[in-house]
């Protein structure tokens, strides 16, 4: 039985794990929730296998010596690097996030599904793994043939982590990525990064009006809440008081933070 008293750590690469931490904390209002963002290091969506797991194990370590008693990998990125290793090595549930291509493929009624992820998300061998089960799935349950549109999308999570949420440049890149999606007739859009949902009103509207967008963070809190249900570990009551920690915890960063969290929010070095 893990002590409910104990607080839970959200990790991601930058401050895109706070569309987790939203969700989190809406689904389970009185956890106490440590966030840890690997800004100076960031971004993890292009890099070697070797520097994602140096630096998943970094914020691990810190996250742990805080004493939480769960951890969620709110980044596609890291959980398709990491979370074997993390889950087979910690002794206490760890949750992950993947793009959400079982709910895309489901509802699509176009028999077409885009994909928003990193570099590294879409040639992991976990997300391959993913894909080819959720086309399976699809031959034998839907009518038509479904396809799945990858779009790698470099240099859109750096947008997010500067505050450039309608930028030009913000704007241009999105459109770059998305609009082949929608030229292909896609219906569904899946957000495969957790920075993504904090560009969704610019996805929304490169995408137009025909294309849903799926963001898998409600999903990834009832999992949570599951695990903790499990584990006898929920908190049943008291506030779900919320702290920040970065690696290069610079003041325009806390000005992102506060934007994407609320005005209160602080920003603490992350050692
Ligand atoms: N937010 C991350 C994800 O969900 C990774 C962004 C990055 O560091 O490239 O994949």
């Amino acid at each position: 039985m893990m002590e409910p008293q104990l607080p839970i750590g959200i990790l991601d690469s930058g401050f895109g794990g706070l569309s987790v931490m939203r969700a989190v904390h809406a689904a389970l209002p009185h956890e106490r929730l440590i966030y840890a963002a690997d800004c100076g290091f960031a971004p993890w969506g292009d890099r070697t296998d070797d520097y994602i797991n140096a630096r998943v194990d970094a914020v691990v370590n810190f996250l742990v010596f805080q004493g939480i008693k769960a951890l969620v990998v709110a980044c596609n990125t890291a959980t398709a690097v990491a979370v074997a290793r993390l889950r087979s090595s910690l002794p206490i549930p760890v949750v992950g996030i993947e793009p959400a291509v079982f709910p895309a493929v489901r509802e699509t009624q176009a028999g077409k599904a885009g994909v928003l992820a990193t570099v590294k998300t879409i040639a992991s061998s976990k997300y391959c793994r993913l894909k080819a089960q959720a086309l399976a799935w699809a031959a034998e349950n839907r009518p038509m043939p479904v396809e799945i549109i990858d779009a790698p999308c470099p240099g859109l999570m750096e947008c997010v982590e500067r505050g450039e949420f309608h930028s030009p440049a913000t704007r241009a890149l999105v459109e770059r990525y998305v609009r082949p999606i929608a030229l292909a007739g896609a219906d569904r859009l899946v957000l495969g990064c957790t920075h993504y949902p904090f560009l969704a009103e610019e996805i929304a509207r490169a995408a137009g009006p025909q294309i849903k967008l799926i963001d898998p963070a409600p999903a990834v809190a009832r999992q949570l809440g599951r695990r903790l249900d499990e584990t006898g570990a929920r908190r049943g009551s008291g506030l779900g008081a919320c702290t920040f920690y970065a690696t290069d915890p610079t003041d325009a960063r806390e000005r992102v933070l506060k934007t994407l969290w609320n005005d209160s929010a602080v920003l603490r070095p992350l050692a």
